[in-house]
């Protein structure tokens, strides 16, 4: 898959993708993360991108030039991205659409914001969440690297991304690991047997409790199956209530 990321601050995309599980998905050949800088396409000696709003207010936006330049003169991969707040939430379902694709361009705001003329041209927005970050590199690591774990290959274990939070519409169950005792605080007994059936249906039970609990949204989209009712009649000796 190939990803561009259109940004005044290349140097921050490029260092946080040649590390970790970044790093070892573009050396596998899974993933290959290319940066353009619109200053490059700029055509004064400032190499200028931003200038005042029309209708006046705070701060500066993000010109059109620029940014249109460097997607025409780079024949970036599509669709086009802007991060923005006002775009679609970004979730793991979002994130499961994109890693399908073959390819796709992120262009990162700074400033106040972008022209307009340059959302328009674009094929969607995409928000990392509800608050106001100072620039959309950070929403575009979070979009790479959520893509990335999706990509057959993008892991060591494609087997996590399957078993994780939000994968089947539960948040994860509590994970534990050695000792099996910390602080006088044991890891459950169940975990710590061998019966694999057993352990599956608590951690779904724990799933379900948790998203409960915490994700309310989650909970009440989730479709519970007969499967389900049987691992919470075990786990907890009650019915599962709606
Ligand atoms: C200071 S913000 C501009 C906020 C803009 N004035 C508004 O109220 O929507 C500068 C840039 O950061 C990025 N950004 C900020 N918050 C974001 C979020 N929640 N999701 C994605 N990108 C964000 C966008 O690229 C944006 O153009």
């Amino acid at each position: 898959m190939n990803i561009a990321v259109i940004t005044i601050f290349p140097e921050l995309i490029d260092q946080y993708c040649a590390t970790s599980i970044m790093g070892r998905a573009q050396a596998r050949g899974v993933v290959s993360v290319s940066t353009f800088d619109p200053r490059d396409q700029t055509e004064d000696a400032h190499r200028s991108v931003d200038d005042t709003p029309f209708g006046g207010g705070a701060g500066m936006v993000m010109t059109p030039g620029p940014l249109l330049r460097t997607v025409a003169a780079n024949d970036v991969p599509r669709p086009l991205f802007a991060l923005t707040p006002s775009g679609r939430p970004f979730t793991q379902a979002l994130a499961t659409e994109l890693a399908q694709l073959d390819g796709f361009t992120l262009i990162c705001g700074r400033y106040e914001g972008i022209d307009q003329r340059v959302l328009d041209r674009c094929d969607g927005e995409i928000s990392l969440g509800d608050f106001v970050l100072a620039g959309g590199e950070i929403a575009a690591l979070a979009v790479i690297e959520a893509v990335t774990r999706l990509i057959p290959g993008g892991l060591g274990n494609d087997l996590s991304a399957i078993e994780e939070s939000f994968s089947d519409g539960l948040l994860e169950h509590p994970q534990y690991t050695k000792p099996a005792e910390y602080d006088g605080v044991e890891v459950p007994e169940i975990v710590r047997g061998g019966h694999h059936a057993k352990i599956e249906r608590w951690r779904r039970a724990m799933a379900m409790q948790r998203t409960r609990e915490r994700r309310p949204d989650l909970w009440a989209a989730y479709r519970v199956t007969d499967e389900d009712r049987r691992a919470w009649r075990e786990v907890f000796g009650e019915d599962l209530q709606p």
